[in-house]
């Protein structure tokens, strides 16, 4: 289930990048059709991310701050998105985005099951 998390979140990853390029070429039903896909990742990766999380029965606080930011990364992914379609200011959203992702990686790989790299 680790792996089909990380699938899941590199695929969302992507779609991002493609649906936020496609807005920004003016294609906007490929990018509709893209972001579309995406949403259906978002829940993908939270589903995978609770059956992670439910297979403790104590949580401590690194558990909790894993799934906040994994929500909060998600909800940023969409407010990019959403704010590339409507043609508003996105600086702040994308080095929020991006310090955001960074933290949930590093907690997710910190934290005891799959891969061990800090
Ligand atoms: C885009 C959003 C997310 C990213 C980039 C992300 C990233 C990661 C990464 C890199 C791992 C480590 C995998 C490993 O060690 O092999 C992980 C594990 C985990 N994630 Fe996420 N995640 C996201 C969303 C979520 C959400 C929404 C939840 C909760 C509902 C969640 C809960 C967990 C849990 C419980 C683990 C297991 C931690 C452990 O190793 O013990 N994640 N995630």
């Amino acid at each position: 289930m680790t792996h089909m998390h990380i699938t899941t979140w590199v695929i969302a990853l992507i779609l991002v990048i493609v649906s936020y390029g496609l807005y920004s070429a003016g294609n906007r039903k490929g990018a509709k059709i893209a972001h579309m896909i995406l949403r259906l990742f978002y829940i993908l990766i939270i589903l995978t991310g609770a059956e992670l999380l439910f297979r403790f029965t104590v949580w401590n606080g690194e558990y909790i701050a894993k799934a906040v930011l994994g929500l909060v990364t998600v909800g940023l992914m969409e407010m990019l998105l959403i704010r590339r379609k409507k043609e508003k200011s996105i600086t702040g959203i994308w080095v929020g985005f991006i310090v955001v992702l960074l933290l949930t990686i590093a907690l997710g790989l910190r934290l005891p099951l799959g891969f061990k790299v800090f």
